[in-house]
């Protein structure tokens, strides 16, 4: 971790946000900020139950908390239907006929939602799937391209209880057999294609595959976005606008409990397989609300971009739940940043008059690389306000977003959280932290976060150690889908009563939180988990691989990239093709996102006399070409001696 803490520890720049902008911001000043923070920590209860009532409850609840750790419940014996929440409220309270998404193909047609009528979207669709037979609590897997659909699906599962579980477009069809046998999904709504890069992705396709091996799916909605004539089942798969056109528009939206599931939602972990993050009803809406509302201060003639997919829990978050809650104006976007070229996103900022604008720091390395042009012939001057989301943003990145997309006048919250958090944990607030390139600043309100060492001690400034919260928020998961030990173990395990996000940080002098990267074995690949265990696991299901092991590596653009040790088994010869066939082999098991950029063969891969393999040499070895450190433990330094000249050539 030292290196990390060397480079972050030289950032001196400080950027306040402008008079102008704080004046018209909900938090003003620090003193407020700290006010609130302070209040939050200490009653909880009360803070939270504020911001919850600014929701629409059908019935309100006991108690605002009920902590069993490792097991929280917010809004103990309350009711609310979080789909109403996010739209039929505005119906009543004058957004009716506001944009609720302004939706671009890839090819370049548009498409506005008001919310009247995304809500007789939802409502229509709701009553297909309840016409499917879908009941509260069953599973419903969502394998969409990014489409007001996408969201539509989302909402009107929320709408009547069934909990979504969407994944990602780029995944592959065996990986969606892994989703669906974890959740034993009833159901699927996907599309007969999506438009990426110019190129059509056959996502019915995927799942007709994936349908062969996991045979307990009943019903597969198919909503016609190419229209090129594909096969369909008889009797299990039926076209979205042929069933809603069945069906009524109008839809009486049921209250559930607080605590009822909303979603699962799949991340990687440090084994082979995924977990199944589950957020429930109340607590989650209540964080993505509140969090959309102070960190993206958003305001009602906002016009809010996150470039994020629905397929990831950025999606969920912030396209869904807390943008459409808040009642904001949003952007959606189906296809590339680079197509047809890298000038794309800014000609949307310019063509809708963005305002605020959230992306990932790898997307921004690719933009600096395409070259100032793009941006710099587009008008950015709708711009108020940045975010970015993912991985740590390095200093010369942050700069560049700084200047060339916020011309120097935008706030950037950079914004750390996880799929297991639901909303964001720590960020800055636009209208008053000082920010510096390269820090996530200071935690949220209800956010109780603190860095230890192995004793549980509290770190000293400036003195790395693990990232832990200490008391529950209303977004937490409420564990892991099907496996409670999992989850105790996994999150729950380190210090008694915290949670451990599995990340290392720092904080600086004056508080701010510098996180370092993951603690496990996961990468961080374009701003994605990446179980190095799962990539293993698909190198090691290929019939000429007898083992394998898998690190990350810093790269340009992806902020990790992934690098494949491969032994062979016994007659096979290795050759520049194998290692094509692997490369699209980890392709198809997972997707095209762990892909190894490099694969080196070698005959043996180092292990300690216990046989484990030392990953950790081999990460050193791709990272400076050396290793040091203890290696005392290593069986054979020759297989490292061979490597070193393998990776050198
Ligand atoms: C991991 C969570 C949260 C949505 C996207 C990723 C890393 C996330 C930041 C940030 C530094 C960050 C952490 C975290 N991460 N945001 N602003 N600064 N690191 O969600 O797939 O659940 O991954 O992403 O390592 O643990 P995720």
């Amino acid at each position: 971790m030292s290196d990390n803490i060397e480079s972050h520890l030289s950032e001196n720049r400080i950027f306040k946000p402008s008079k102008e902008f704080s004046k018209n911001a909900r938090i003003k000043s620090m003193a407020q900020y700290k006010r609130m923070h302070k209040e939050s920590i200490e009653k909880p209860g009360v803070f939270w139950a504020r911001e919850a009532k600014e929701l629409t409850w059908q019935k309100k609840w006991t108690k605002a908390l009920d902590w069993k750790p490792p097991y929280a419940k917010w809004f103990v014996g309350g009711k609310l239907n979080v789909c109403e929440n996010c739209v039929d409220r505005h119906l009543t309270n004058g957004r009716a006929n506001k944009a609720a998404i302004i939706w671009e193909g890839e090819p370049g047609e548009s498409r506005t939602l008001t919310y009247r009528q995304l809500h007789r979207e939802v409502c229509q669709f709701a009553n297909v799937l309840l016409a499917q037979g879908i009941k509260p609590k069953d599973r419903v897997l969502i394998y969409m391209p990014m489409v007001p659909e996408a969201v539509i699906a989302m909402l009107a599962c929320a709408r009547i209880g069934a909990v979504h579980s969407v994944v990602f477009g780029g995944f592959s069809a065996e990986s969606i057999v892994d989703r669906l046998s974890d959740c034993k999904a009833k159901a699927v709504i996907t599309a007969d294609g999506g438009y990426r890069r110019g190129g059509v992705v056959p996502l019915k396709a995927n799942v007709d595959e994936a349908l062969k091996k996991y045979k307990s799916v009943e019903t597969v909605i198919v909503h016609q976005r190419i229209g090129d004539k594909i096969p369909m089942k008889r009797g299990r798969d039926v076209y979205w606008h042929e069933e809603a056109a069945r069906v009524s528009t109008k839809h009486v939206a049921k209250a559930f409990d607080s605590e009822h599931p909303l979603f699962i939602l799949y991340t990687s972990g440090s084994t082979g397989k995924p977990k199944g993050i589950l957020h429930t009803a109340g607590g989650y809406l209540t964080g993505t609300y509140s969090t959309c509302k102070y960190i993206f201060d958003m305001q009602d003639d906002d016009v809010y971009w996150c470039t994020a997919d629905v397929g990831w829990v950025t999606g969920h978050s912030y396209i869904a739940y807390g943008p459409l809650s808040n009642g904001v104006t949003q952007v959606m976007y189906e296809g590339a940043p680079n197509h047809p070229d890298f000038g794309r996103f800014w000609d949307i900022v310019e063509k809708y008059g963005v305002t605020i604008f959230y992306t990932a720091p790898t997307a921004i390395r690719a933009f600096i690389k395409a070259g100032d042009q793009f941006p710099d012939s587009r008008d950015l001057s709708s711009l108020r306000l940045l975010g970015t989301v993912g991985e740590p943003i390095n200093p010369e990145a942050w700069m560049w977003y700084h200047e060339k997309i916020g011309g120097g006048r935008c706030p950037i919250v950079d914004t750390w959280w996880q799929t297991e958090t639901g909303a964001i944990m720590i960020s800055p607030l636009p209208g008053c932290t000082p920010t510096k390139p390269g820090t996530a600043t200071l935690p949220f309100f209800g956010v109780d976060a603190a860095i230890l060492d192995e004793t549980g001690e509290e770190c000293a400034p400036n003195e790395g150690g693990k990232l832990v919260i200490r008391k529950p928020w209303p977004s937490m998961l409420r564990s892991i889908y099907g496996d409670k030990k999992r989850y105790r173990d996994t999150y729950w395990n380190d210090y008694k009563g915290m949670y451990t996000a599995g990340d290392g940080a720092r904080t600086d002098r004056q508080g701010n939180f510098w996180i370092v990267g993951r603690l496990d074995d996961v990468l961080n690949v374009s701003g994605h988990r990446l179980g190095t265990a799962e990539v293993e696991s698909a190198l090691v299901e290929h019939k000429a691989v007898a083992e394998s092991a898998v690190v990350g590596r810093p790269h340009e653009i992806k902020g990790q990239g992934v690098v494949a040790f491969v032994t062979v088994k016994g007659n096979i010869k290795t050759s520049e093709a194998l290692a094509k066939e692997l490369r699209n082999h980890v392709g198809k098991v997972i997707g095209a996102i762990a892909k190894p950029d490099e694969i080196y063969f070698t005959p043996s891969l180092p292990k300690t006399r216990s046989g484990k393999i030392m990953r950790r040499l081999l990460k050193e070895l791709v990272a400076t070409g050396e290793v040091s450190g203890n290696i005392t433990t290593l069986e054979d330094y020759s297989v490292i001696a061979d490597l070193q000249k393998n990776l050198k050539k």
